[in-house]
């Protein structure tokens, strides 16, 4: 039987699932029932992930043992640093990541997906060494050695360490933590279904994980946070929102960092990153670009809003990570970071209940089209089978 198409899926449950909910008209996001915003005061990134992937919240031992683990892992085989030398220093770092991903398969590749010792030794090496090989492309192509992780850091400071070579403050560290916490999770959005389409297929988790990286990377998923430090750039000054708006408005472009297929107000994570953002800023000094993002906030608010158009994720996360001296196009491995923990958590619930993923088509094309030889093939042949669809 086949259905009616929705484009993009809008509204097709893909899934029973109990790792995350959406409100999107009320702007509510929780993880196994926990509001976002409780788990952005209280709680880390790690314990997050603990959270997500295995269902409840660790006690103190099991954290301290995950997190133990974790330290442990964060290394990486030199045969994957020398791998990453040969990339080019000009290839984009979700690139990189997508590859050095795929190429942990390479090294610990077995199946065994009913072994839950096989299960938490993927999750502990894949949030493990996902930050390290982010940290250690972007001192390759800067021409440095990578440095090696530090014992005596934490997840996020310890991150920060290897990409700048230098302690973070702790401030910076915490939000920076935060900011990974947010990510974590939401859902079925592309990456994640991506991530559980190729896990429906039984293949090993950096498979999986390398999948999702490759789809997290398009600017209408996590590329947008890059988008919108490009789009304050090229606005340039508070004054130049209105005609750059207007602009957008007429040629019908998106404004990066605004709108969602399931929020209709406001993004819950883009009202905490805007606060961490200001923190931020009262510490280390206001970001030139701030004023132009809140009049472009307030300018699509008063055009869109009525439409549901809304600040995203994407839109403060940038302002973030820029003062925190991160580069531009380490916004999105940054998120992939942090989904990681969300992909995982999908693979893991996956597995419970697999089926592989098949789902339908409706045809368009022809049928019963004659074999024209090659000799006999003409331009207008060719014309003809586009005209009727059947070709592009
Ligand atoms: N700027 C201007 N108009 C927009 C925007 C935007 N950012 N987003 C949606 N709209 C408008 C569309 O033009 C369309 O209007 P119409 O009905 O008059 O034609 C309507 O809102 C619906 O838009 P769709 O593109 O159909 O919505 P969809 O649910 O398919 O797309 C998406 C959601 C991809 C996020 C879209 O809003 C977008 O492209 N935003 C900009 C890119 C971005 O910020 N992506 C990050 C999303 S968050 C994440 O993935 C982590």
């Amino acid at each position: 039987m086949v259905g009616e198409f929705k484009p993009g899926l809008e509204g097709v449950p893909a899934a029973l699932s109990s790792i995350s909910y959406v409100d999107g008209r009320e702007g509510i996001l929780e993880y196994r029932g926990i509001r976002i915003e409780e788990l952005a005061k209280y709680s880390t990134f790690l314990e997050t992930a603990y959270l997500l992937i295995w269902g409840v919240l660790p006690t103190q031992e099991e954290l301290a043992a995950f997190e133990h683990e974790i330290r442990y892992h964060r290394r990486i085989k030199y045969r994957i640093r020398d791998m990453m030398k040969c990339f080019p220093e000009s290839g984009h770092p979700m690139d990189a990541l997508q590859a050095s991903a795929a190429a942990l398969g390479l090294f610990y590749s077995r199946r065994d997906l009913q072994n839950p010792e096989y299960i938490r030794g993927a999750v502990v090496r894949l949030l493990a060494k996902i930050p390290t090989m982010v940290a250690a492309f972007q001192l390759i192509r800067k021409g440095n050695d990578p440095v090696s992780p530090r014992d005596d850091l934490d997840y996020s400071a310890n991150f920060l360490y290897m990409l700048s070579e230098k302690e973070p403050d702790p401030l910076a560290a915490r939000v920076f933590d935060i900011c990974l916490t947010l990510h974590a999770e939401h859902t079925i959005n592309a990456s994640t279904f991506s991530a559980m389409v190729t896990a429906s297929t039984l293949t090993d988790p950096y498979a999986v994980i390398a999948s999702a990286v490759g789809t997290l990377g398009g600017p209408l998923h996590g590329g947008a946070n890059e988008e919108v430090i490009t789009m304050l750039e090229e606005i340039g000054s508070v004054e130049n929102v209105p005609a750059y708006l207007e602009k957008c408005l007429q040629t019908k472009s998106k404004i990066m960092g605004f709108g969602h297929r399931v929020y209709k107000v406001k993004d819950p994570r883009a009202t905490i990153l805007q606060q961490l953002a200001e923190q931020l800023f009262e510490k280390f000094g206001r970001d030139e670009y701030y004023d132009i993002a809140i009049a472009l906030e307030k300018a699509v608010e008063a055009e869109l809003g009525h439409k549901g158009i809304h600040p995203n994720v994407d839109f403060y996360s940038g302002l973030v990570y820029r003062k925190l001296g991160i580069p531009t196009d380490l916004f999105t491995p940054i998120f992939a970071i942090s989904r990681v923990a969300g992909w995982l958590a999908h693979w893991k619930e996956q597995l419970a209940e697999n089926r592989i993923y098949r789902p339908t088509q409706i045809y368009t094309g022809q049928r019963n089209a004659p074999y024209i030889e090659i000799d006999k093939r003409t331009a207008a042949d060719t014309e003809a089978l586009i005209a009727a669809g059947a070709a592009s």
